[in-house]
């Protein structure tokens, strides 16, 4: 039999250092492990319905009518399902480590403040949507960071995506606390307050340490 796959996923709230520390961990874990197959990825992807997300999050503010509002959440979905399809199960299935920068949760946490009023605990009503379907991660780590410092970190950034303002991040934080008491087997927090180079070194050992258990 080969070497089982394994599928880490990072989340967090925009501006928690997810995606430098994604980098620092891909780096430093291949020349650990320089026999294993890597696979850095990231949600939104750069597929087809990745595309049309990603050109829509540079416009001004989360949807306002429910019939957008439904539209995103189903793209998201799409580029969920295309993701699996066309690279995360099939590099699971050659062996390989798959680590995602945003999955499954993050539509659950932001789709889940944008559904608000449209259907019924948005959080359950998603992940009931997607539990049929989904490769559930073997580990998420999840970027814990205060909204406001997060906020207070990405005004140094030239672009202001969409979803970045303080009320919003505030019910997307909550949705993914929730998520992580849902499922605290799943998920590890990671203390996202602290320097960048501390904050992958964190998360590096528990990618390690989880690695080493699957073996
Ligand atoms: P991304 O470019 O990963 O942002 P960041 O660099 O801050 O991590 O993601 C773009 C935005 O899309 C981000 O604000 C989160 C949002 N998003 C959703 O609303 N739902 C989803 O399912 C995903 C994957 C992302």
């Amino acid at each position: 039999m080969g070497v089982k796959g394994l599928l880490i996923t990072l989340e967090g709230i925009d501006g928690s250092g997810k995606s430098t520390a994604a980098k620092h961990i891909s780096t430093q874990l291949q020349e650990i492990m320089p026999e294993r197959r890597l696979i850095l990825t990231a949600e939104p992807t750069g597929g087809e319905a990745g595309k049309i997300l990603r050109a829509r999050l540079s416009s001004d503010g989360p949807c306002s009518s429910p019939s957008r509002r439904m539209e995103e959440l189903f793209l998201f979905m799409a580029d969920h399902a295309d993701h699996l399809a066309r690279l995360v199960c099939p590099s699971l299935e050659e062996g390989a480590i798959v680590i995602s920068d945003r999955y499954a949760d993050s539509t659950a946490a932001y789709q889940g403040v944008t559904l608000q009023g449209i259907v019924p605990d948005p959080v359950q009503w998603i992940r009931s949507v997607y539990a049929p379907w989904n490769m559930p991660p073997d580990l998420t780590l999840f970027f814990a960071l205060d909204p406001a410092l997060a906020l207070k970190r990405m005004r140094s950034r030239q672009e202001r995506e969409k979803f970045e303002q303080l009320e919003f991040l505030r019910s997307v934080n909550e949705n993914f606390r929730r998520l992580v008491a849902l499922e605290p087997g799943r998920f590890v927090s990671i203390d996202a307050s602290r320097d960048a180079q501390d904050v992958a070194a964190q998360a590096l050992k528990r990618i390690l340490k989880r690695v080493q258990t699957s073996l």
